[in-house]
């Protein structure tokens, strides 16, 4: 597989696909806009990591957006998201894309990765694959608004 950093001329496209994806195979309402915003400002964030994962004939397969935080003992990759599209998917690139992304982050000095993730058995299954965990120490805290 070949990797490219995400940059701002590559948005539109990456929108369009990532629109297209939800809508049609996640029951998503995404519009065009919002999913151009969405993935623009991962973009365009200080430190950010996005990166487009292609593969041979050029097909766009997969992106991760994400960026590096700073603590005052640590730096973090925060994974924001990371798709394979349909029709690429269930044949490791995936993990293909998450060893790319882990290459890169150690490169940069970061010590860890984190993100949350949707909390199914799939997503687990994927994300322990690949060394991760959950954590234990810290809990998403939502207020929701009708
Ligand atoms: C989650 C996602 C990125 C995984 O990418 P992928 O290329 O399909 O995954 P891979 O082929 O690399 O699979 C890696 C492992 O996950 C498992 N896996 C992948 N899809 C699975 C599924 N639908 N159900 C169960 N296990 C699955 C594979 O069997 C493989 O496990 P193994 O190493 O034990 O064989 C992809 O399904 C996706 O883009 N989903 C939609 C967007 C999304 O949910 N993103 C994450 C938001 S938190």
């Amino acid at each position: 597989m070949n990797y490219f950093i995400m940059n701002e001329s590559d948005v539109k496209e990456i929108a369009k696909l990532y629109m297209d994806y939800y809508n049609k195979n996640e029951d998503g309402c995404w519009k065009y806009e919002k999913a151009f915003k969405r993935i623009h400002q991962m973009v365009t964030i200080e430190d950010s990591l996005c990166l487009i994962q292609k593969d041979d004939e050029c097909n766009t397969t997969g992106f991760v957006i994400g960026y590096f935080k700073e603590y005052d003992d640590i730096s973090v990759y925060y994974l924001e998201e990371i798709v394979i599209f349909a029709g690429y998917q269930n044949k490791g690139y995936g993990k293909q894309l998450l060893n790319e992304i882990e290459k890169r982050v150690l490169e940069y000095g970061a010590e860890h990765i984190e993100l949350t993730s949707v909390n199914d058995e799939h997503h687990m299954h994927f994300y322990e694959g690949f060394g991760m965990y959950a954590a234990t120490n810290l809990k998403i805290m939502g207020k929701h608004y009708e």
